[in-house]
């Protein structure tokens, strides 16, 4: 058994949350449970980003203080949050003390270490971006991603030395060809490295909603430069109880593919400056799209979508939890990009959910009702199903090791898909009640069971569910899943409850 320590990026307080920060938190929050599955030492960290002009400028916006916004806009995404059933472990926000002591401290020791250095930056920014931009970089003077015109900045700055890693993280990149994944990805990293790096500007005199450089009165961080060292702050980086030794290694980072530059290049760069290792992997996922485009609060702000539509709240209420969370994880690998629609979450909630998972257990609970007396029969060694499970088991664990939810749900849903032909080929409904029948639906609700711990990552309520209504005690995510996860453990003589379909179609006209 190992430890595994997996962050979301922490999000800009802007504005409430959308369904693309719920595709990170969800796809984390299954990684989180399916190692806490295995057995693993988890932590779970998430939070809230609450420095910089944006959010600053979101605060002036609504004629409230900056604390007082981020008060209200953090509170709003442990709200999401909570209604996704996110089982973090800790939810940070840069606001908090412990923040500040950390930033002081890590950069305190890159400043140390020399890597620091002041001089004049003048350039172009993106406010949407909370970045730098180049007149090449740029789009004629506008921002790539926002299409925004771009700020013109000039102040006396501090620097971060990036250039000074170039050869470093070079080095790293070659000798670590797991740093980063899918591969698409750290190959696009890789080369923003061999593309030549410049110093960055890490401080500001024009605002003062950050956190202040110790060194220097007047001027604060510039905010990617405190946000990414929220990873270090939640395992105490200089503080009592620093216990960067213990998590720092199995550190893991899911982000977005737009924030690859600032995870993959900077922050490396960043803790190989204070003296650290880079976090041990970065996993990158891809955009949720509606109409081709990145959903975003930016998108949102300039009303081509209600913010209130695509809010994970709005969500949970209109199709329930665990089928959103489903349809996050199920829909759109880690790693590409997907188009969002509610009419997508319909149809996967339709075939996947009530059709196959939910039709499954019903038919079981129906026939052993009419047929077993209620009493569930013990599953078969030598069912034909036996083999088709064992396939399933190794290839939806590799998957969730492997950090492909999606190829976990996709080789569980195969099993499924057997086990209802299965039925069909065997009819139980038809047979008369005796050994045959029994043998019949004991390897069914094996599958069940099977599938209960299988899923328990992805949809913990309906797995929970299903679990009970199996006749089990306990509960399907109890660790170590290698030794639950095993063919022909469902004991048998247990009390099946027929109960109300697990999910009631939705009428797609509807
Ligand atoms: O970038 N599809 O915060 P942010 C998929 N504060 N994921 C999406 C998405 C979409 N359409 N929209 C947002 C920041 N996300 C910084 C991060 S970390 C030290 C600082 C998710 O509020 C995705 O994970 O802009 C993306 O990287 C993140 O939200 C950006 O959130
Ligand atoms: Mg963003």
């Amino acid at each position: 058994m190992g430890r595994f320590y997996i962050t979301t990026p922490i999000y800009y307080v802007n504005d409430a949350p959308h369904v693309g920060h719920a595709y990170t938190t969800v796809n984390a929050d299954a990684l989180a449970r399916w190692h806490r599955l295995r057995g693993d030492e988890t932590k779970f960290l998430t939070g809230t980003d609450e420095h910089g002009q944006k959010v600053a400028d979101a605060a002036a916006k609504n004629g409230v203080s900056p604390q007082e916004w981020t008060d209200r806009t953090s509170a709003r995404f442990r709200e999401a949050w909570d209604a996704l059933g996110i089982s973090y472990d800790d939810f940070l926000r840069t606001t908090e003390p412990r923040h500040y002591e950390t930033v002081q401290k890590f950069l305190g020791a890159i400043y140390d270490n020399g890597y620091i250095y002041k001089d004049v930056y003048h350039g172009l920014y993106c406010v949407s971006c909370e970045d730098y931009y180049t007149l090449e970089s740029s789009d004629e003077g506008r921002c790539p991603i926002h299409a925004r015109a771009l700020t013109e900045m000039q102040e006396e700055n501090w620097f971060f030395r990036l250039s000074a890693f170039e050869d470093r993280l070079r080095d790293y990149y070659e000798h670590h060809p797991d740093f980063v994944t899918p591969e698409t990805k750290r190959n696009e990293a890789f080369s923003f490295i061999r593309g030549g790096l410049r110093d960055i500007s890490i401080t500001r005199t024009s605002i003062s909603w950050g956190v202040p450089v110790p060194w220097d009165d007047g001027h604060v961080f510039y905010v990617w430069y405190d946000a990414l060292i929220n990873y270090m702050t939640a395992i105490g980086y200089g503080r009592e109880g620093d216990e960067v030794s213990t998590w720092w290694p199995s550190s893991h980072h899911l982000i977005g593919k737009e924030i690859i530059r600032f995870h993959c290049v900077w922050w490396p760069a960043m803790c190989m400056a204070a003296g650290l290792e880079p976090p041990r992997h970065v996993q990158v996922h891809g955009w949720l799209l509606m109409g081709g485009q990145k959903l975003s609060k930016t998108m949102a702000a300039e009303g081509v979508v209600k913010l209130t539509d695509i809010a994970p709240v709005t969500l949970t209420s209109e199709f329930g939890v665990d089928p959103v969370r489903y349809y996050l994880l199920r829909e759109t690998s880690l790693g590409n990009d997907g188009e969002f629609s509610h009419e997508g979450i319909t149809t996967r909630y339709n075939t996947d959910l009530a059709n196959n998972l939910g039709n499954l257990m019903s038919r079981v609970a129906t026939v052993v009702s009419s047929k077993c007396a209620g009493v569930g029969p013990a599953p078969r060694a030598d069912s034909t199903l036996a083999p088709l499970a064992r396939t399933a088991i190794a290839d939806a664990m590799a998957a969730w090791d492997d950090f492909s939810p999606q190829g976990a749900l996709e080789a569980t849903w195969r099993l499924l898909n057997a086990t209802n032909a299965y039925l069909e080929e065997h009819a139980p409904w038809k047979m008369a009640p005796g050994p045959e029948v029994e043998a019949v639906l004991g390897d069914a609700l094996e599958v069940l069971r099977l599938v209960a711990v299988l899923v328990t990552p992805a949809m913990p309520g309906v797995c929970g569910e299903i679990w009970r209504r199996i006749g089990l005690s306990g509960a399907p995510d109890v660790a170590p899943v290698t030794e639950s996860a095993l063919w022909g453990l469902y004991p048998g003589g247990c009390s099946v409850d027929k109960g109300e379909p697990l999910f009631p179609r939705i009428r797609s006209d509807a």
